[in-house]
Order: structure tokens, then sequence, then C-alpha cells
């Protein structure tokens, strides 16, 4: 499946008519191979733009840009031919206008074989996501906790105690109104999200906000333990990666250190014999 064939075995509304059926499960991917990894396991595999802090060590997503999405998006999208991909709208390509998003998620969908966006941005972006929907641009929403907005939201905090919850429901209710196919409710405590799931028609996709959502996403590289700058709560660690490749390495730099690697196996002889390369 490349950008050339757009038709997908699995499209936003498959997706959205899985509502009340088995969880879905979705995990990000920003490579080919890991994109082959997920892809008989999971529902869909998401593009996030997690991948500026995860892949190229930058302190946020705020500078993650389009040209980061299209390759690490193409590389994803090679990689699947069962899950669908989903792709991030990077910071400062959506939020100016109905317009600007309009632009730049053709580009994303295009320029990557991806059927879909996601976006950041609950009531405040509903217009945009009418407007992407009405002209064959099938968004996911991502509210509660918006990673893009940490300078305004003043860290990654919870979203949706006390005085927020009603205003994060109005959120939920209002993407929902606008065509979004799905939502991402991120750290939004579980009571709140238990509402919101049974409130919306469209599935609802947990990261840190419990078990009753619809479905489940995390980013692949925290639950591999390859990543691990820092650790939320909500991530569990299905494998130690980061800790086996340490080991690796080191095994690898000792043994070059005392020549005991390359062995004889691992290098070609002088003369052949026989069949041996
Ligand atoms: O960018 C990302 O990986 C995300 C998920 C955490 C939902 O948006």
């Amino acid at each position: 499946m490349s950008a050339t064939s757009p038709v997908r075995p699995v499209l936003p509304p498959d997706i959205r008519a899985r509502k009340g059926q088995a969880p879905l499960v979705v995990l990000t991917a920003y490579t080919t191979p890991v994109a082959r990894l997920v892809d008989p396991h999971c529902d869909m595999a998401l593009v996030g733009d997690s991948v500026g802090m995860v892949l190229h060590g930058m302190p946020s997503t705020l500078g993650v840009t389009m040209e980061m999405m299209i390759l690490h998006g193409r590389a994803v999208v090679r990689g699947l031919s069962k899950a669908m991909p989903i792709i991030d709208m990077p910071f400062g390509s959506y939020e100016e206008s109905p317009q600007q998003a309009y632009r730049n998620a053709a580009r994303l969908m295009a320029e990557t074989g991806a059927p879909c966006v996601k976006l950041e941005g609950g009531a405040h972006m509903a217009e945009t996501i009418a407007f992407l929907t009405k002209r064959g641009v099938p968004v996911m929403a991502h509210i509660g906790l918006t990673p893009q907005s940490v300078n305004t939201l003043g860290g990654y905090k919870v979203v949706g105690r006390e005085g927020e919850a009603d205003a994060v429901m109005e959120d939920a209710i209002a993407v929902e109104a606008a065509g979004a196919f799905a939502v991402v409710l991120e750290k939004v405590p579980m009571g709140l999200a238990a509402r919101i799931t049974q409130r919306l028609e469209i599935p609802t996709i947990g990261i840190g906000a419990g078990v009753a959502c619809d479905g489940q996403v995390l980013v692949v590289d925290d639950m591999l333990g390859l990543f691990t700058e820092f650790r939320p709560k909500f991530v569990k660690r299905y494998a130690e990666l980061g800790a086996l490749a340490d080991a690796a390495i080191a095994e690898y730099a000792a043994e070059v250190r005392a020549r005991t690697f390359p062995a004889e196996e691992h290098a070609f002889p002088d003369v052949l014999k026989g069949k041996q390369s």
C-alpha cells in the first residue's frame, strides 16, 4: 500500500462502526520496521507528533514540522497492510483557519497515503473539524491533555478534574457533532472518560484515561521500554528493550576492545574452500 493506492482495508467509517464492540488497539509507529511489528496486532497505527520527542530528542512536540510528519508517515504507511494509519497534524499546521488546516491535511494524506488525520483541540476546533470532514478529510480528535498546548496548560497535567469536567465533556460532544470519527482522551480522569464514552456515539481512545474507553493507545517506544527519558504513570512497560539494547551494545564494545569480535565466522577467508562465500 502506498501514497498511490489510497484505498486501504480499514477506513475511518469502519473504525467508527466499532463502537460498542471489542476494544480498539492502537500504538504509535514512526518507522517501517516498527509499523511491520505493530500491523498484525493493532487496529490503528498512529504516526504521532510524539516522534519529535521520541526519535528526534526534542523537548516537546512543538518543533515537529510537516516535513517530519510526511517523512515518518510515508515510512509507516509502507509498513502497514492491515492496520489503519492515522497521521498527526503538527503544531502550527491547522490552528490558524479551517482553510490552512485543509491545505495541510490534504498534503499529509496525499503525500503519505494515510486515510485520515488527528488534530488536538475540542470545541474551539469544531469548525475546523467540520470543514475538513465535509471535504474528504476524516478527523480523529484529541482532547483532555493536548501536548501541543503544554505552555498554556502549564505542564502535562491531568485535565478534567472537578471544575474542568464539564468543559471536557463539552469538548467531546462538540468534536463528535463536528464529524470526528473517533476521539483520543488523554490524561482524563477515569470516571469522566467513562461518562464521555457512554455519552458519545463515536469511539473514545484512551491514553491515561482508564479502562472504560472504547480503545487504548500508547507510544510504542514507551511500552517497549525504549524511551526512558520520563515515564508517565499511564505507561505499562511490556518489555525492557532499552536495557536489552544497552547490554548488547556494552557486550559488543567489550568484544571489540578485547579483539574477540569479529570471530573467524564473521570474516572472509582469502581463499574459498568448497561452497563458502
Ligand atoms: O503524538 C502522539 O503520540 C499522540 C498519542 C500520545 C495519542 O498524540
